[in-house]
Order: C-alpha cells, then structure tokens, then sequence
C-alpha cells in the first residue's frame, strides 16, 4: 500500500521532464497494488471460514448468556469495535492496519515525495531495502509451503524493484548531490571522533569520499577542534578542490540549466498531459506534436540531463 502510493506519487512530479521515469514509476506503482491483490487474497485464504466459526461462538459463548442488560452487551460491542482484534477477527478479510491494529496512514510515506526525483528514487531503493527484509522475516513466521511460495515471490520482486530504482538514478546526472546547491567544502569531509577508546578507521573516515572524491579529514579530539576553531566559524576548507567561488558559479550554472531542462519540457500555456497519446502515426507508433517518439524524446531528456554535468 505504502509502495504503490508512494511511486504513484512520486511519478506525477516525474512526469516533466522525465517521461521515461514517470511511465516506470506508474509501472512499478501498478506493480504494487497488484501485490496489494496477492497480500489480500492469501490473508483471505488463511482465514476462509474463521468468520462464520466467529459469529458461532459469539451467539453461544457464556459470556453472551452473563450480557443479559442492553447497557453491559452495548458496552461490549464497542469494547469490540474499538480493539484491533475485532477487526482482525470480525471481518475475516484483509484490513489497513499494521498487526497491532494502528491503521495505515499516509503519515507512512509523506514525505517520500519530493519533487526532486534523486531523492525520492533513493528514498525507493530505502524502501525496496526494508521490503525486502520484511518479507525475509516474514517467511520466518509460516511452515506453509504455498504461503511461504508467496512471500519468496513478493520479496523476490523488491529485489528488482531496487535494481530498477538504481538503474533510473544512474541516467540522471549528475545526481550528486541531490537537488541542485552544492555542499559547503569546509564541512563537506569532515569526520568528528564522537568515542573514546574506538578509534575505527574505514572509507567512511579515511581516504576519498565516495562521491564528491574529497579526502577525509579525521577529527581526532573533536573538543580540542571546536576550542581550536571558535566553534567551526574559523572553519577552513581542507582536503577539497571545490571553492566558494566555483561552487557559487556551480549552483548558478546547475540552477540555470535545471531551469532550461523543466521549462523546455513544460513550457507556459495550454497543456497536454500525455502528448504521446494525441496522436497516432500510420504505423500504429505513438508520436508528440513534435513528431518525434516517445523513445527519441526520452533519450534528448537523458542527454540535456547529461550534459549539466
Ligand atoms: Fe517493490
């Protein structure tokens, strides 16, 4: 539910300049609410017959026969009403609860929606990650050979779903850092030793950076830096080839060309959502106004896209 919400989101903001990525998003979106559909049909399965057996021991349970006045068996109904195991138990069908009963809310997945589609493709590859790992656990919980083929299948299909997520960031470039200003130099690789005792070194703190291939700077006694720096306002670039000065030309060079790239794809006036479907050619292949493919139009994206970097 939170997947297929998620992407469905995510792919409205896509949409311009990226048609490519928005027709995969509502894929995958699509995809999702299809395991919605198999989720829905194995609980109903397991708990084929559990409504009517229910119902049967409410009618004849004891405590039923003790319930005599209107007041104590109304208090019991909304006793009921209120606890998540009525509506487990009640319904005997799927419900949009997590297993304690606390209903699904879009609080889930606000936020996963950015408008800046390097965030919310990583935030996916976050949420394929924990997917995948729910449904390995998952398969821990049932000796049931065809739910346990089930779950193997779901958990499966987050694997790709991930590869998918990284394979659409890597044809946006550049895609790091996300959005559009680039990082301060003076605080970009610096690594504060928090703990006494464990002084662990690794490519997180030593080295280049993985991404911007800056060198590490390890901040052994991060007290002594912060006396030594009037509180990191004397802070001074270390370790880096970027300057304020390039990166202010960076942000306005990355702004302008952000800015060419989405107002090309959306100009101002009358619009069309899906210019792919206005009109047909003869040989059945869907065309723009312009005339040129879907496919063609994609790839001039990709190569404006590339060419910011
Ligand atoms: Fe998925």
């Amino acid at each position: 539910m939170a997947a297929a919400l998620r992407y469905f989101g995510q792919a409205f903001g896509a949409k311009k300049p990226y048609p490519d990525k928005y027709d995969m998003l509502m894929d995958i979106a699509t995809e999702e609410f299809s395991h919605l559909e198999i989720v829905g049909a194995t609980i109903q399965m397991l708990l084929t017959g559990i409504n009517g057996d229910l119902k049967d021991a409410a009618e004849n349970s004891e405590i039923m026969h003790l319930l005599n006045g209107k007041a104590a068996k109304e208090n019991m109904i909304h006793q009921g009403m209120v606890a998540p195991q009525f509506l487990v138990g009640s319904a005997g069908g799927p419900c949009y609860t997590n297993s304690q009963g606390v209903p699904w809310s879009a609080a889930y997945i606000n936020g996963d929606v950015q408008g800046e589609l390097t965030s919310d493709l990583r935030s996916d590859m976050g949420a394929e990650t924990r997917a995948k790992m729910v449904y390995e656990y998952l398969l821990q919980f049932t000796p049931d050979p065809y739910v346990k083929e089930t779950l193997r299948f779901l958990m499966t299909r987050e694997v790709a779903h991930y590869q998918m997520f990284e394979a659409a960031l890597s044809t946006i470039t550049p895609n790091f850092p996300m959005g559009t200003l680039q990082s301060d130099p003076k605080y970009s690789n610096l690594y504060f030793n928090m703990s006494n005792g464990n002084e662990i070194r690794g490519p997180w703190n030593q080295g280049e950076s993985s991404e911007l291939g800056e060198t590490w700077q390890y901040i052994e006694d991060p007290v002594k830096h912060i006396l030594e720096t009037n509180s990191l306002l004397d802070q001074k670039s270390d370790g880096s080839n970027r300057t304020e000065k390039n990166i202010k030309k960076m942000n306005d060079q990355l702004g302008k060309q952000k800015k060419e790239f989405i107002a090309e794809a959306a100009p101002i006036g009358a619009m069309q959502w899906n210019d792919a479907l206005s009109s047909a050619d003869e040989s059945g292949g869907l065309k723009n106004k312009q005339g040129s493919s879907l496919k063609g139009k994609n790839n001039h994206n990709g190569a404006r896209s590339k060419s910011a970097k």
